[in-house]
């Protein structure tokens, strides 16, 4: 299968060359998969389970960070039930009649990928319990008292749902998904597992140790992890022979302005601000947002999870507050700055 061919409609692609390449590297099968082994395991059951019952997968929602691997598993999954995929988005259906021209589309076990979910509109919402629950689809036709509705048969379909904010979706929705699964920020090896991977499928020569410099600072993310050795290869090919060596990993993660921890001038615009502007004490998202000028749903969803993850922040009912790993790798001394 290829992901390309079968994408519908998907306006938020920034990078033609960074979409083709992220392409080339995903996984195909869960085999090929590296880490998320929860999800796997349970995922390999319940594609098996309902190939023998000779049903469509039950709808699937995937949440988590960005990054993860959401669209590649969903991929997968349509893959291991030998059917085919169509991809879409939550900002890309703007009115019903885009969601029902989706729906009448598809055939019967086809996927159905709609990544940010979250942000369909309760409308279009509305359109998609029936759909999801009886496969069919309620049409009015018509306003004022002569309106009718008429019901349309559709093919069965698994819905697989991606987004970063679960806590979004509302009730109705979210209970629609008879499988539900959070994909974790990755641990260094199976980042490493990732990286030598990527390395071996674009043929490029890498260092063990050079792996593991650009897992660590990779946040836990694979899309991040493939984005550095992509950029470091950059360098070994105009500084070196093209092999990544530690040392110009090194120099090319420095240059680049990424530190030994994966964190990036935004993170550590957030953890000065929380230690020096606001002294270390509990500050609202709100008001952080504000102070760095991000948005408060690029703090929450990208820079937060692994901020918390490491140790850094932790949030509490009156705001955000700076532990004391934050305050030494900034470079400050927690009791003095307090
Ligand atoms: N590329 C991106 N995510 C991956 C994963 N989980 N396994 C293998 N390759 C990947």
């Amino acid at each position: 299968m290829e992901l390309e061919e079968n994408r519908m409609i998907r306006p938020e692609i920034e990078n033609a060359a960074e979409e083709k390449m992220e392409n080339t590297l995903r996984p195909q099968n869960l085999k090929e998969y590296i880490g998320q082994n929860k999800v796997k395991e349970n995922m390999k059951i319940y594609i098996e389970a309902a190939k023998k019952r000779k049903e469509p997968l039950d709808h699937v929602l995937l949440y988590g960070p960005p990054g993860l691997g959401k669209t590649t598993l969903a991929g997968i999954i349509a893959n291991e039930m030998k059917s085919n995929i169509k991809i879409t988005s939550g900002p890309a259906i703007e009115k019903p009649g885009d969601l029902a021209a989706i729906l009448t589309s598809l055939t019967e076990f086809d996927v159905l990928f709609i990544d940010e979910i979250h942000r369909l509109s309760k409308s279009i919402e509305e359109i998609l319990y029936p759909a999801l629950e009886d496969y069919s689809l309620d049409i009015v036709i018509g306003k004022g008292p002569s309106a009718k509705s008429i019901r349309i048969d559709l093919p069965k379909f698994t819905l697989i749902g991606a987004t970063t904010r679960v806590g979004s979706l509302t009730t109705p929705l979210r209970d629609r998904f008879g499988i539900i699964h959070r994909l974790e920020l990755y641990d260094m090896k199976d980042l490493s597992t990732i990286i030598k991977r990527s390395a071996h499928i674009l043929g490029i020569e890498i260092e063990e140790e050079a792996t593991t410099e650009i897992a660590r600072r990779s946040r836990g993310t694979p899309r991040i992890a493939n984005r550095l050795l992509k950029r470091v290869r950059d360098y070994a090919m105009v500084l070196g022979d093209g092999n990544i060596t530690l040392k110009l990993a090194k120099h090319a993660l420095n240059t680049l302005e990424i530190d030994e921890l994966g964190l990036d001038e935004i993170d550590r615009k957030l953890l000065e601000t929380m230690i020096l502007t606001y002294h270390g004490k509990p500050v609202g998202i709100e008001t952080l947002a504000t102070t760095i000028g991000e948005e408060i749903e690029t703090i929450e969803d990208v820079y937060e999870p692994y901020l918390i993850q490491i140790g850094f922040i932790t949030r509490t009912p009156r705001g955000r507050l700076p532990l004391e790993p934050a305050y030494l790798h900034m470079g400050y001394s927690y009791l003095q700055e307090k």
